[in-house]
């Protein structure tokens, strides 16, 4: 069993010795090591099974330590960061050559991002360098909410866990880059646009092709995943074990113990946060053989769920 607490000093000392710790964000879990040293970035790929043209996200607590590691930063960028650092957004720079080429798949950019959660800020505190980390999964499955997803990726090669409790938001950070003057949306996240949209214009990057890291399997549960009008799915596939992702109520078609609830109130929020969590206990049932499920309304972070609802389906 990979040992797990909240000891901050001992994940500082695995971190600059080269090792590999999960830390808690509030977003999901990541699969931390240090962002400049060719060894830890390595095991973060070997452990994760991520191809290597898919870069990584530095983390650290603070701009300063950012600008050690980037050309410039640009000004919308300082304003960006004023309203939504700590938090769930992830920002591309243009990299110094501290910057290993492994770290960003030999791009010249860089992403990075403040995390909002105090535990890892702390430990960040301790660190003269970055913390590279992808999300705390095997490379194309459902990203962790708690060190229990951690546990059912992972038996070994991880020397620590920080232990911060469940995400509290759930879903991922929005990446974004600066693009002369438009802000320029490269994964929706956590992050919405409409807050986005307060500090300038923005665009969504639809070049997929040329995006590093946009593969088709992503955020999957293992049993295959259905999104549409749930009464339909449920007869097209009525010959099968079926369990529902349901929004806020659960359905006639199917047996009660086999549907999950994202959330009741019918808050989109609250839906996130559920989200990949209830994926993961769909995804262990042993009585159900697909999961079905319908978009949410396309509002707020609800773009966001129906943006991982249709990754994980295809
Ligand atoms: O919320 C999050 O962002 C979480 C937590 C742990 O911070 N991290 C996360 O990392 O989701 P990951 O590795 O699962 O997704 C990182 C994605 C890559 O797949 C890639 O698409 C994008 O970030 N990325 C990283 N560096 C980039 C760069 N220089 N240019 C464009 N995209 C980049
Ligand atoms: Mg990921």
């Amino acid at each position: 069993m990979i040992k797990s607490g909240k000891n901050i000093d001992y994940a500082s000392r695995m971190l600059k010795d080269d090792g590999i710790v999960v830390i808690p964000t509030e977003t999901v879990y990541g699969l931390g090591g240090n962002a400049i040293n060719i060894n830890s970035i390595n095991k973060i790929y070997s452990l994760k099974k991520r191809p290597k043209n898919d870069p990584l996200i530095c983390h650290t607590d603070s701009l300063d330590k950012i600008l050690k590691h980037v050309n410039k930063i640009p000004e919308t960028a300082y304003k960006l960061a004023e309203k939504f650092w700590p938090g769930p957004m992830t920002i591309i720079f243009e990299k110094k050559n501290i910057i290993p080429n492994l770290t960003t798949s030999n791009l010249n950019t860089v992403a990075f991002r403040i995390p909002k959660k105090k535990i890892t800020l702390e430990l960040f505190k301790s660190l003269n360098f970055p913390v590279a980390a992808p999300s705390a999964n095997i490379f194309g499955y459902i990203s962790p909410t708690s060190i229990e997803h951690v546990h059912k990726n992972f038996s070994n090669g991880i020397d620590y866990i920080l232990d911060g409790g469940n995400c509290k938001l759930g879903i991922e950070s929005t990446i974004l880059g600066l693009k002369k003057n438009k802000i320029l949306i490269y994964r929706l996240g956590s992050l919405i646009l409409n807050d986005i949209k307060k500090i300038g214009d923005i665009e969504l990057f639809n070049n997929e092709e040329n995006y590093p890291g946009s593969f088709k399997t992503h955020y999957s549960p293992r049993k295959k995943l259905y999104i549409g009008d749930i009464k339909s799915l449920c007869k097209s596939y009525q010959h099968k074990k079926i369990g529902i992702l349901c929004f806020d109520k659960k359905y006639e078609y199917v047996d009660k113990k086999k549907q999950i609830v994202l959330s009741d109130k019918s808050c989109l929020n609250e839906a996130s946060r559920n989200l990949y969590s209830s994926l993961y206990k769909l995804d262990s049932m042993k009585n159900i053989e697909i999961i079905i499920s319908s978009l949410l309304p396309n509002d707020f972070i609800g773009t966001t769920i129906n943006d991982r609802l249709k990754k994980s389906a295809e």
